[in-house]
C-alpha cells in the first residue's frame, strides 16, 4: 500500500487522519515537531488501529531537515499538508510568525514533490478563504475575501502557491480542503483536540468550562441577525474530517481528479448557532454550562455554512456523525483528559 507522508500527523486533526489512513492500509509516516502536540498521540493512534506509524521529529521549517528527510524516505506517494500555526489572534501579534511557519513549510515540501516522478497534495485550508460570504450556504466558487488575520492570510496565499506550483508541474495533484468547524474526538477517547493555553475555539471552552477550568463562557453578541441572535458556524465532526482526507487522497492516487488543483468544502452543511452548541452540550452532558452573554467580538463573522454538494457528488462522500454525538465525544475527552 502507498506510504504517506502526514505533516502535523500528532495534532488534533492530523491525528484522526492517521487512524482512518492506517484503517485503510495506507502506510504512514508523521512528520511532527510537537510544537502543539505530545508525543503521546501515538500510543493513542497505536491503541485504536493496533499499528504505530513510522514518526519523525522535524520541524518542517529546517529546508535541510526536509530535503533529507525525501532522500530517506524517496517512495513517498503522497502527503496530507497539516502542519501549521492556527491561532488567529496570535496571528496579529505575531504575524511574521505565521507567514514563517505556514508559508515556508509549504514551499520546502512542494520543492520535494517536485521531483518526484508524481504526487498527490492534500493542503488543510479553511473557510475562513470566504469571510463573511454573500451567499449561503457557501459554494467553492463564492469569492475569497480580503482576509482577516494573517492567519488567514496564510491559507489563501497557501492556496495560490500550491495552484501556481501545479499549472506548471505536471506531475503534482492537489487537493485544498476547506474545513469549517472541526469538533470532537475518536470515539474510543484515545485522541482528541488538546489546546494549549485558553481555548481559541467554541467547543473545547465549552468543555474546559463545564469540567471546572474556566469560569464561564464568553457569548459574543446575541443581537446578530439569526434566529437567535449568536453566530452561527458549520460543526463538523473531525473523525467525518478525517474520512474526506482519505477519500480526496484515493482520488489523486487513482487519478479520478478532474484537475491538477481542486478545492472541496467540508462541512456537514448545517449551521448551528453558539446557543444550540451550549444546548447540544447540556443535552448530552447533562450538565448546564455557565455562560453568559458579552458584546459582539470585533471580526467576527456571522453566519458560515457549506454547501456539501461537490464534496458529496465528487469525491462521495458526506458526513455521518451529528453535533450531538461529536459533543458527547468532546465532553469524554475533555473528562478523560483531566483525570489522568
Ligand atoms: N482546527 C481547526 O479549527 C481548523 C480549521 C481550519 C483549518 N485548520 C488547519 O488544519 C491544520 C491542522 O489543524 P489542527 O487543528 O489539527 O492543528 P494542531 O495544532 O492540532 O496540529 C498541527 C500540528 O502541526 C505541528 N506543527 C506545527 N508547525 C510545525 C512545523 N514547523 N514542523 C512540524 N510540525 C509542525 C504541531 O505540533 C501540531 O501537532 C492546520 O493547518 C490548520 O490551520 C484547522
Amino acid at each position: 500500500m502507498d506510504k504517506i507522508l502526514v505533516t502535523g500527523g500528532l495534532g488534533f486533526i492530523g491525528s484522526h487522519t492517521v487512524v482512518e489512513l492506517q484503517n485503510e492500509g495506507y502506510e504512514v509516516v508523521i512528520i511532527d515537531d510537537l510544537s502543539n502536540s505530545s508525543i503521546k498521540v501515538l500510543d493513542g493512534i497505536e491503541t485504536i488501529t493496533g499499528k504505530r506509524p513510522l514518526f519523525e521529529q522535524i520541524d518542517l521549517k529546517e529546508k535541510i531537515d526536509v530535503e533529507n528527510f525525501f532522500v530517506r524516505h524517496a517512495d513517498i506517494k503522497g502527503v496530507i499538508h497539516f502542519a501549521a500555526s492556527k491561532a488567529v489572534g496570535e496571528s496579529v501579534k505575531e504575524p511574521l510568525l505565521y507567514y514563517e511557519n505556514n508559508i515556508s513549510t509549504l514551499v520546502y515540501i512542494l520543492k520535494e514533490l517536485k521531483k518526484l516522478p508524481s504526487a498527490a497534495f492534500i493542503f488543510s485550508s479553511s473557510c475562513t478563504v470566504y469571510g463573511q460570504a454573500d451567499e449561503l450556504p457557501i459554494t467553492e466558487n463564492a469569492p475569497v475575501k480580503k482576509a482577516e488575520s494573517p492567519y488567514g492570510n496564510t491559507k489563501q496565499i497557501g492556496e495560490e502557491i500550491i495552484q501556481d506550483t501545479c499549472k506548471v508541474v505536471p506531475t503534482l495533484k492537489a487537493i485544498a480542503l476547506r474545513y469549517f468547524n472541526p469538533i470532537g474526538a475518536h470515539e474510543s477517547v484515545e485522541i482528541g483536540e488538546l489546546p494549549i493555553g485558553v481555548p481559541q475555539n467554541l467547543v473545547p471552552f465549552i468543555t474546559q468550562t463545564a469540567i471546572g477550568l474556566r469560569e464561564e463562557l464568553s457569548v459574543f453578541g446575541d443581537d446578530y441577525p439569526t434566529p437567535d441572535g449568536t453566530c452561527i458556524r458549520d460543526y463538523i465532526h473531525v473523525v467525518d474530517l478525517a474520512k474526506a482526507h482519505v477519500v480526496a487522497l484515493g482520488r489523486l492516487l487513482q487519478n479520478k481528479n478532474k484537475a491538477n488543483y481542486e478545492t472541496f468544502n467540508l462541512g456537514t452543511g448545517k449551521g448551528s448557532s453558539v446557543l444550540e452548541v451550549v444546548q447540544a452540550f447540556e443535552r448530552v452532558s447533562g450538565k448546564k454550562l455557565n455562560y453568559k452573554i458579552v458584546g459582539r467580538r470585533e471580526g467576527d463573522i456571522i453566519s458560515a455554512y457549506a454547501d456539501t454538494n461537490k464534496a458529496n457528488d465528487e469525491l462521495g462522500w458526506k458526513t455521518e456523525l451529528s453535533l450531538d454525538e461529536a459533543m458527547l465525544s468532546a465532553w469524554k475527552w475533555e473528562q478523560k483528559v483531566r483525570a489522568k
